[in-house]
């Protein structure tokens, strides 16, 4: 089992660039499924989850090029079977969107339940609601989602929350639905607008995305394209707060400054030095960091999925923050983690109480799920001494080379596996 080694207490300094976002690719490439010829996807992140979902497609009888390392082509004309491999899809959470794409393409999907990141219950019926509507019926058996429809025809979806897998689901089905899908309270996050782009160049007609109504006109054929994914949001939050957490000096680039808003303000209120440009954002931090309370919101507010850095930053500031997430109800999970640091930090149902305390001191951590672990390598490097974090596959699953980017930072981080080490002892 491969683990990070941190000797932390270094600020990081100079220019790091972000790769494709991980939650957009991952419904780009289920997309494919959707599209008539091949399409070559660029900007495409080298992290985990996309090999799964790469490999979904494979095995259901897709034929895929690697063209550079972040290219693919895919070409899915030679899937007949629209059955995903039990243990793959659970591998990930994105693999209930073959659930969509599948239904889409052959009116019929067997999907097993989705794994992923384990945030607490994580249902899918707002999903199977959507599908519903359109006019699949659905049953559940060992484990296996099974979709069935004899057509699919546009309707009015209203989802009684905010879903960013329901609202993609309920796009892929209506691409190929007859009429005008309407899907109201949708989710607005910047991959579902990269999503409606990519099949919009396809040829289909979708109108709205990235506002809480989408409009999408059924369409009979989607031609093959080249698209490149957008930047990852999270990604770059995760080094601007990296930076502003060891008092660095950070040049964050290939970014889309619009879509990390509302952590460029909370920085600024923690009272961290943040500079926008056209496809940059500067995070430069000096002494110690303030107090900042938040909750996580679905977009455009502070997202879920960067309340563990964030949180671990606040865990050295000065004063007493409070953090609320009410999007999944088990996101504080690291938090025990966090506490072998030092970090004084009390959790009472979905709100975190952090007490600033004037340093972190090294400690050996296991990553709990992907964001957890991205806070725990933070908090190594915030840290005095040495940190070990243990269980890295999760912070694979949605970083690329994560260490080799804090290493060019300046970062002390290293790469250890169990056998290196009993090599060494040998
Ligand atoms: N929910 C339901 N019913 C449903 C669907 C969702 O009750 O049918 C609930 C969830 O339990 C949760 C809330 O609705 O409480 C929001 O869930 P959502 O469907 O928006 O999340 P998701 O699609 O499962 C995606 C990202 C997550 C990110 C969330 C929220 C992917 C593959 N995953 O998950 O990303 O946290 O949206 O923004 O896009 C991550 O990247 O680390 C990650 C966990």
């Amino acid at each position: 089992m491969e683990k990070f080694v941190i000797h932390g207490g270094k600020p990081l300094k100079g220019e790091v660039a972000v790769s494709g976002a991980k939650n957009a690719a991952v419904a780009i490439v289920a997309a494919a499924i959707l599209a008539d010829e091949p399409c070559v996807l660029e900007n495409v992140p080298e992290i985990q989850d996309i090999n799964v979902c790469v490999k979904i497609l494979y095995e259901m009888g897709a034929s895929i090029k690697i063209i550079d390392k972040n290219t693919i082509r895919i070409d899915t004309r030679g899937i007949s079977d629209p059955v995903v491999p039990y243990e793959l899809a659970r591998a990930c959470r994105a693999s209930s969107y073959f659930l969509g794409t599948l239904l889409g393409r052959f009116l019929k999907a067997d999907v097993p339940m989705p794994g992923g990141c384990d945030l607490g219950d994580r249902p899918i019926d707002q999903h199977l609601k959507a599908f519903n509507i359109l006019g699949a019926r659905h049953t559940i058996d060992g484990g296996v989602v099974s979709l069935k429809a004899d057509k699919l025809i546009g309707s009015q979806i209203y989802f009684d929350i905010v879903t960013v897998g329901g609202t993609i689901n309920a796009m892929f089905a209506a691409v190929k639905a007859e009429g005008l899908t309407v899907i109201e309270n949708a989710a607005k996050e910047p991959q579902i607008v990269d999503l409606a782009n990519f099949l919009n160049s396809m040829g289909a007609d979708i109108m709205g995305a990235g506002t809480d109504v989408i409009k999408i006109r059924g369409v009979k054929y989607l031609r093959g394209v080249t698209y490149g994914i957008i930047p990852d949001p999270i990604e770059a939050g995760t080094y601007m707060v990296a930076a502003a957490a060891t008092k660095g000096d950070v040049y964050v680039k290939n970014v889309i400054p619009k879509h990390l808003e509302s952590i460029t303000d909370k920085l600024r209120k923690a009272g961290a030095f943040v500079e926008e440009f056209d496809e940059c954002i500067h995070v430069k931090s000096e002494g110690r960091l303030m107090k900042t309370s938040f909750k996580t919101l679905p977009h455009p507010g502070f997202p879920t999925d960067m309340q563990p850095q964030f949180s671990t930053m606040l865990t050295t500031a000065d004063g007493t923050s409070v953090v609320t997430d009410n999007i999944f109800d088990n996101r504080f999970r690291y938090v025990n983690e966090l506490r072998r640091f030092g970090a004084d930090i009390t959790v009472e149902g979905t709100t975190a109480v952090i007490q600033g305390v004037s340093e972190l001191s090294g400690a050996t951590v296991k990553a709990t799920d992907l964001r957890a672990g991205a806070a725990l390598v933070i908090a190594g490097l915030m840290a005095s001494g040495t940190t070990v974090v243990e269980e890295i596959y999760h912070i694979e699953r949605g970083y690329e080379n994560i260490d080799e980017k804090l290493r060019a930072l300046g970062a002390d981080i290293t790469r250890v596996n169990d056998f290196d080490k009993a090599r060494r002892v040998g």
